[in-house]
């Protein structure tokens, strides 16, 4: 075992087949794999079809220059076009695209032809403060109905959008204006999160004050959309408001069409160290693959679903899965601003059961903290609409599947388990709900279309049952074209280590099962070495959430002296599980489990009862931070901690951690 890559430990038999129903009149069925293994450009080709095009493509894939890709030379088309106005040309134009619930309870139903009236005045009022094809805009706001649309607009007039979460600071704020050169910056006074209004525009100010507008003048205009009413201070010569342009726009807006390979966003990679990576996306492939796979992935309907992506905007996953793939199938959506706990930890399932939801994607970390509630909160609301549940982000432990399954999803929708990057675009790999029969904790099977292997570090497919590398083996047509300004990092990072075989290097480690279904064991870097064997952080954390009583874990491998790094755990618990063993004994109770699910080398060093984990604002465990407490160092770098408060409680709370 010690000469693996990556050691294979848990073992899931259960399996959940798709819903007779479901199967029998899914969107994309069983034999889409074969057709597309036969003829990949051919496949994709027949997505390309999805999308309205102002002039065709002449070649599918240009791989001349490759890792440089190309995808559907010589088409042209328009994405707003695509996302909104085709829909009211087809008639659809009453039908419901968004329905926003704000914080406060505030609601708007906006169709369609509301949507193409509102992206056409934004489109037009952006031109007029000075943007043409090509500029870039910065858009950094709260999750309201502006936000999509100040996208749109951007997508409408050629401009390269970068929406930075807005809940990163003016620091991370200016440095992302500065690496693109934004000319605009779209954004609000506030918006309202935990029950309150919490101010954005300041945070402008400050950005463009670090960045030394005064002088250097990167920044033309900032365009302010009204939300909370809060003052705000207000420099004439940038400062516009929303309401005064784009209200008093026409909306009358011609979508010009744009080059297939036209930069449509960047997107400043969430990473946990170091400089952002300025992750680029272009046009035609992009949606030709967001739209595909919601369609495939979600089964969606359009005329009858309810979709709801609980992800910001400002996250890749509010990309791809609000705004472009499923407007381009003429989704209907909820858009919610706030948190979920505001103003009762029941808010999701309300809203849920207000909208009938039909299909309903989220993360892992939300999961869990659901799990932490208690079932009592979900179990008051009818959720009997769900017919379809996906996960994204991290590795769901397979008891957060079961919980999600049974309590949400009344033990009949299937589960989608996503595996994606902001750097890939689209998911990569996921069961189709109605062909798949799903694992709990799996991903399964790259989708067609979609190339991906597990392999060893020299580059070899690792047989089933064991651990490795994953890789994807063909270009795809969302793919990552370049880091903006960065191509050698480019290079580097995703295409050097199997430069010969010529595949993406994902970061991620993976094993495949005894059936060859996918499982993601986390990142690379977060991989232990005990005792020679190498463990995978996920698994690890799987066997702890087992225990009735553990809600969430993190482990790290920390330095020890005798086996080469051990495994340290933190755990949360569950609010209000059953009475048990405590402390001492629960620890105990906890290391001994491990070791029963996974086998002794597993068994953690230690284990810490924890309230909280610190995660980045995109609920990403950071294990790094973790480390440096198990090892005894001061811990690192924590601005990029969702809530910075948690690390000093872990730090002091050690002290009285068990070891033996
Ligand atoms: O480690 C994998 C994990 O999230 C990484 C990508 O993060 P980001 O670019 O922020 O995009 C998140 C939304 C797509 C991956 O390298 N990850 C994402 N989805 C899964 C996952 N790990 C396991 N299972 C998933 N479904």
């Amino acid at each position: 075992m010690s000469d693996e890559t990556l050691s294979n430990l848990l073992t899931e038999n259960r399996t959940f087949a798709p819903p007779a129903d479901l199967a029998a009149d899914a969107n994309v069925k069983a034999d889409a794999y074969a057709a597309a293994a036969a003829d990949h450009e051919g496949f994709w080709a027949e997505q390309a079809g999805r999308l309205d095009w102002a002039e065709p493509f002449t070649q599918v894939l240009d791989d001349t220059a490759a890792p440089f890709y190309k995808w559907f030379v010589g088409g042209k088309l328009n994405v707003a076009h695509n996302c909104v106005d085709r829909h009211v040309a087809a008639g659809r134009g009453d039908q419901v695209a968004i329905h926003f619930v704000g914080e406060p309870g505030d609601t708007r139903s906006i169709t369609y032809s509301d949507l193409k009236d509102e992206v056409s005045r934004a489109a037009n009022a952006i031109e007029e403060l000075g943007i043409v094809a090509g500029d870039r805009v910065a858009i950094y706001m709260p999750m309201i109905p502006e936000a999509v649309v100040a996208m749109l607009a951007c997508a409408r007039v050629g401009a390269t959008h970068t929406v930075v979460f807005g809940g990163f600071s003016a620091d991370a704020l200016a440095s992302r204006i500065e690496d693109c050169n934004a000319k605009l910056v779209i954004t609000a006074d506030g918006g309202y999160r935990r029950g309150a209004p919490s101010a954005l525009k300041p945070a402008v100010d400050a950005a463009l004050e670090k960045i030394d507008n005064a002088t250097t003048a990167i920044v033309e205009n900032v365009l302010v959309v009204r939300r909370t009413g809060q003052d705000v201070a207000w420099n004439t010569d940038v400062d516009v408001w929303w309401h005064e342009v784009v209200d008093e726009s026409s909306t009358d807006h011609r979508a010009q069409a744009f080059d297939a390979e036209h930069p449509l966003f960047v997107m400043y990679s969430s990473g946990t160290t170091g400089k952002p990576k300025g992750i680029l996306h272009t046009t035609a492939g992009y949606l030709v693959g967001t739209a595909y796979t919601h369609h495939a992935v979600f089964d969606l309907k359009p005329e009858t679903d309810v979709y709801w992506c609980t992800a910001d905007v400002g996250w890749i996953t509010g990309h791809s899965y609000i705004v472009y793939g499923p407007l381009a199938n003429g989704v209907t959506q909820v858009l919610y601003e706030g948190t979920p706990d505001t103003p009762h930890k029941g808010r999701w399932w309300e809203i849920i059961q207000d909208y009938k939801v039909t299909l309903f994607y989220t993360a892992p970390t939300a999961i869990r903290t659901f799990m932490k509630w208690g079932r009592s909160i979900p179990d008051e609301y009818d959720l009997s609409s769900l017919r379809l549940l996906g996960s994204v982000g991290e590795p769901i432990n397979p008891e957060a599947y079961m919980w999600y399954r049974e309590v949400i999803g009344g033990d009949r929708c299937p589960i989608v388990d996503t595996w994606w990057q902001t750097e890939t675009g689209m998911m990569m790999i996921s069961p189709l709900p109605g062909v798949t029969a799903g694992k709990p904790g799996s991903a399964m099977t790259a989708l067609p279309g979609v190339g991906a292997d597990v392999v060893s570090e020299d580059g070899v497919p690792v047989p089933n049952g064991s651990g490795g590398y994953l890789v994807l083996t063909k270009p795809w047509p969302s793919m990552l074209r370049t880091l903006l300004g960065d191509d050698e990092r480019f290079v580097d990072t995703y295409w050097s280590k199997y430069k010969e075989q010529g595949w993406y290097f994902a970061g991620d480690g993976a094993k495949k099962d005894d059936d060859g279904a996918i499982w993601l064991l986390g990142r690379v870097d977060d991989v232990m070495n005990v005792s020679g064997h190498r463990l995978s952080t996920t698994e690890i954390e799987s066997a702890l959430v087992s225990h009735p009583r553990v809600a969430e874990a993190a482990v790290v491998g920390a330095a020890d002296e005798t086996t080469g790094q051990a495994v340290v755990a933190y755990v949360i618990l569950r609010e209000g599980a059953s009475a048990g063993a405590t402390g001492e004994e629960l620890v105990q109770e906890l290391r001994n489990h491990v070791a029963k699910e996974i086998g002794a080398i597993a068994k953690p060093r230690s284990i810490m009862l924890v309230p909280e984990l610190p995660k980045t604002r995109s609920g990403k465990i950071m294990r790094r931070l973790l480390k440096d407490v198990a090892e005894n160092r001061t811990v690192g770098d924590t601005t990029t901690l969702a809530d910075a408060g948690v690390m000093a409680l872990i730090a002091e709370g050690q002290k009285t951690s068990t070891e033996d």
